[in-house]
C-alpha cells in the first residue's frame, strides 16, 4: 500500500524527504550537536520522594484523567512564581500546560495559521519551531540576529514594508534570552523598542523562554510578557532544561482568550496530571531556586570550558559569541576556512558540532557552526575544541591560495 497518498497536506509536508543515510558514529566521537540538559543534574533521590509524595498525597488525581488546560496546582504554582519574580499579575487561567514548549509551538501555528498567513522569524533561529510553523504553510520573513539578538530596526523596516502591502503578520517568534542558536540576549532598550512595534503595528509577539533560568552572568532582565502593557506577548516556557527533557513538560502564558483558544485545539485530553504533580512535588517546598543555582553552577563550568577551549585552540579561524546563559556557542568561520573541508577533518578527527544551515530557512549558514556545551563534561568539551581547532587548521587555506 502506498500510504503517502492518503497523507494530509500537512503530512506531506512534515513527511518531507527521506533522511539521507547516516553515517556510522565513530567510537570516540565528541558531540556537540544537540542542546540535551544533562540528566544527571536531577537527584535520583529527590525523584524518587517526589514520586512517592505523588503516590501517597495525589495518588487519585495523578492517574486519572485532569483539565485540557493542565493541572491547577502546577498551574497556581506557575503563575505565583512568575509573578513573584517578574512582577507579572497573571492568573492560572492565563497558563496552559503543555507537552513541551514543543507542543505550544505547535498550538499557536494551529490556533492562528492558515496557508499564506506571514510569520516573522529571526534568522538564525530554532528550526524545530519554524518546521512546526511551517506545516501550516505560512510565508516566513527572516529578520536578522546580531550580538544583542533580534535586529529590531530590521523588525521596523519589515513591518513597514508589510503595512505597506496591506498585509498583517500573525505573529513574530523570538528568543529575547539566551537565543538558540546565537546565545545571544536582547538588552532592555532592544525589548522596549521591539514592543513598542509590536504595539504600533498591533503585532502578537510569541516568546521562547526556554534557557531563561539558566543565566551564567549579568543581571537579569524583564521578560516581554513582563514589559507589555496591551496583551500582545505569548511567552512558551519549559521544564525540559531545568528538570528533564524526558517529562515532556512545558506551559504557554499569556492573554486568557489567546490561552483558552489554544486550550481548545489541546487534543490529547491535557498535559500528564502524574508528571504535572511529579515536577510540582519535585520543584515545590522552596526547592526550585536552590537546584536552579546549582545547575547555573553546573552550565556555567561548562560554558567557561567552551569558551577558554575555543581561546586556547581556535583563534584566528573563527570568531564567536559569549553566552550570558543557555547552552550554545555559535561560531562564524573567518573567510580562509573552507567549510566543505572543515566538515571532513572534523568527521576524521571526531568532532560533531551543529552546522549553521540547520539554523536558518534559507539557504544560508555555510560559514556557521552552532556548538553546545550542555551535554559533555569540561575535560570532553576540551578535547573536542580542541579536535575542532585542528580541523579549522586543516581546513585554512595556506595563506599564499587566500
Ligand atoms: C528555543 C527552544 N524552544 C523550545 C525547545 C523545545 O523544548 P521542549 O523540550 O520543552 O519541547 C527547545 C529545545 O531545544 C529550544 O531550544
Amino acid at each position: 500500500m502506498d500510504y503517502s497518498r492518503l497523507y494530509s497536506q500537512m503530512a506531506r509536508i512534515g513527511v518531507g524527504k527521506p533522511n539521507s543515510a547516516a553515517t556510522p558514529a565513530q567510537p570516540d566521537l565528541i558531540s556537540l550537536v544537540y542542546g540535551l540538559p544533562d540528566p544527571s543534574t536531577v537527584s535520583t533521590s529527590d525523584l524518587l520522594a517526589a514520586t512517592e509524595l505523588v503516590l501517597t498525597e495525589h495518588r487519585a488525581s495523578a492517574l486519572q484523567y485532569g483539565p485540557s488546560q493542565g493541572l491547577s496546582e502546577l498551574r497556581e504554582f506557575l503563575a505565583e512564581r512568575l509573578n513573584e519574580r517578574e512582577g507579572l499579575t497573571l492568573a492560572p487561567g492565563q497558563i496552559l500546560l503543555t507537552g513541551g514548549a514543543s507542543q505550544g509551538i505547535g498550538l499557536i501555528a494551529r490556533t492562528l495559521l492558515e496557508p499564506g498567513d506571514t510569520i516573522l522569524v529571526e534568522a538564525p533561529t530554532f528550526l524545530g519551531a519554524v518546521r512546526a510553523f511551517r506545516l501550516s504553510q505560512p510565508r516566513v520573513i527572516e529578520l536578522p540576529v546580531d550580538g544583542a539578538g533580534l535586529v529590531t530596526e530590521a523588525l521596523d523596516t519589515a513591518l513597514a514594508r508589510l503595512a505597506g502591502e496591506g498585509v498583517r503578520p500573525k505573529f513574530l517568534y523570538t528568543m529575547p534570552t539566551f537565543q538558540n542558536p546565537t546565545g545571544a540576549t536582547m538588552p532592555l532598550e532592544r525589548r522596549q523598542h521591539l514592543l513598542g512595534l509590536a504595539r504600533q503595528h498591533n503585532l502578537l509577539v510569541v516568546e521562547d523562554d526556554a534557557y531563561g533560568d539558566l543565566r551564567y552572568d549579568g543581571l537579569e532582565l524583564p521578560s516581554l510578557l513582563a514589559l507589555d502593557r496591551d496583551g500582545l506577548v505569548v511567552r512558551l516556557g519549559t521544564f525540559s532544561k531545568v528538570l528533564a527533557a524526558g517529562m515532556r513538560l512545558g506551559w504557554a502564558a499569556g492573554p486568557a482568550p489567546l490561552v483558552r483558544a489554544l486550550t481548545a485545539l489541546k487534543d490529547d485530553s491535557g498535559t500528564s496530571p502524574y508528571i504535572s504533580h511529579l515536577a510540582l512535588a519535585w520543584a515545590g517546598g522552596g526547592r526550585l531556586d536552590p537546584h536552579l543555582e546549582r545547575l547555573r553552577r553546573f552550565y556555567r563550568e561548562r560554558r567557561d570550558a567552551a569558551l577558554a577551549a575555543l581561546d586556547r585552540y581556535c583563534t584566528g579561524y573563527v570568531r564567536w559569541s559569549r553566552p550570558l546563559g543557555g547552552f550554545y556557542v555559535w561560531l562564524e568561520l573567518d573567510d580562509a576556512v573552507d567549510a566543505a573541508l572543515l566538515r571532513r577533518a572534523a568527521d576524521r578527527l571526531g568532532v560533531d558540532y551543529l552546522p549553521g544551515q540547520a539554523c536558518f530557512l534559507s539557504d544560508r549558514g555555510e560559514r556557521y557552526l552552532r556548538l553546545s556545551f550542555s551535554f559533555v563534561d569540561p575535560d570532553r568539551i576540551e578535547q573536542a575544541i580542541q579536535r575542532l581547532g585542528q580541523a579549522l587548521a586543516e581546513a585554512a587555506r595556506a595563506p599564499e591560495r587566500r
